[in-house]
């Protein structure tokens, strides 16, 4: 690490501030500078929705979603009455749906023991389902303006350049979040969370970092030294792994499709899909009942956070008697891929030419 006096991070926070007015993204969950400053405050829900949703995606995926769900449950009430397989359904295609069926724990925790009202303390934030350490400083900043320091990607690589850290990822990790708690003030502290977040999402970016419209680019070591667009270093990635297994996607001739809704909480647990077997712990053996099977030309291939995953399709036309051992035949005109998760819309439109 090289010098960026501590003296330098109150002034770093204002320009930030500074640039923060004048410069905010607009976001559908945001509540802007000029608005917080006259006076209007952040809906704790419309904070929690979007930080949930936001975990491990991009502001581009989550805008409709957002918007979507606001729509449909405009409070926290409201989402803690809705049905499961609804919630699950709108979240199809955002992925990791852990994230989903803790935000309707939540929701019921929210509504069932805080009478709908979000604690606004980091502790009561993080006694509930889905929110971490980091969720809950994100929620306790911007819609309580707790101090709190919130460290995300953005404001790791933020950092690891201001005060040019060149200790790889994920090594630099905690010396990286101690370096922008010291960079936390005590005024505004949310709009400086929002403003970190911003800086590295449009112009501190991963490549080409856009230094020259950069408001604290006079106290950027990694500037300085000319290394900004090398940090944060990162140590080698190991491959990830394979694993294979076969889906199973079986039309009746009056267009009904087999689809089964996934039991558990690991991946895709609570989900709804085509049966599939070989590659996740506890999936049934074999195909879900004796027909004509036959395989698509295309297979599918889906990349999750830990392995990469490809799975030959099969397909059959059944006749309207056909009795699935598992799963059950949902109607042509209530069949919706728009609620599949995003692998087994790849299988659908793999399948479909087939049937
Ligand atoms: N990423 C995580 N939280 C965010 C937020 N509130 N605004 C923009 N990007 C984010």
């Amino acid at each position: 690490m090289r010098d960026t006096e501590a003296g330098d991070s109150a002034e770093i926070a204002a320009r930030l501030a500074a640039w923060y007015d004048a410069h905010a993204r607009v976001l559908p969950w945001r509540v802007g500078p000029a608005e917080r400053a006259a006076g209007v405050r952040p809906d704790p829900y419309r904070v929690w929705l979007s930080e949930i949703m936001l975990q491990q995606t991009t502001v581009a995926t989550v805008r409709a979603p957002y918007l979507r769900f606001l729509a449909r449950w405009p409070d926290v009430e409201a989402l803690a009455r809705a049905e499961d397989g609804a919630v699950m359904g709108e979240w199809a295609g955002l992925g990791y749906y852990a994230r989903a069926r803790n935000l309707l724990a939540c929701a019921r925790a929210v509504a069932d023991r805080h009478g709908g009202v979000f604690p606004a303390t980091l502790e009561g934030l993080r006694a509930l389902p889905g929110i971490g350490p980091y969720t809950a400083a994100a929620i306790g900043a911007i819609a309580f303006d707790l101090p709190a320091t919130v460290v995300d990607g953005n404001v790791e690589r933020v950092v690891a350049r201001l005060f040019a850290v060149e200790t790889p990822m994920p090594v630099a990790k905690p010396a990286l979040r101690a370096l922008a708690a010291r960079l936390t003030p005590g005024v505004r502290p949310g709009d400086h969370a929002q403003a970190m977040m911003d800086l590295g999402a449009t112009i501190c970016t991963p490549r080409n970092p856009a230094c020259g419209r950069c408001p604290v680019a006079t106290h950027c070591a990694a500037q300085r030294a000319g290394i900004a667009a090398e940090l944060p270093r990162t140590l080698p990635r190991a491959p990830k792994p394979a694993r294979r297994g076969t889906v199973w996607v079986a039309r009746r001739t009056d267009g009904a499709v087999l689809l089964e809704r996934r039991a558990g909480k690991g991946l895709l647990g609570g989900m709804l899909g085509f049966p599939t077997h070989g590659w996740i712990a506890g999936d049934a053996e074999g195909p879900p009942l004796a027909a004509p099977w036959r395989a698509a030309e295309v297979a599918v291939r889906h990349v999750f956070t830990h392995f990469t995953l490809d799975l030959q399709v099969m397909v059959a036309t059944v006749d309207a008697e056909a009795a699935p051992g598992r799963g059950a035949f949902v109607a042509a005109e209530a069949f919706d891929p728009g609620t599949l998760p995003t692998v087994m819309r790849k299988c659908w439109d793999a399948a479909r030419g087939h049937l």
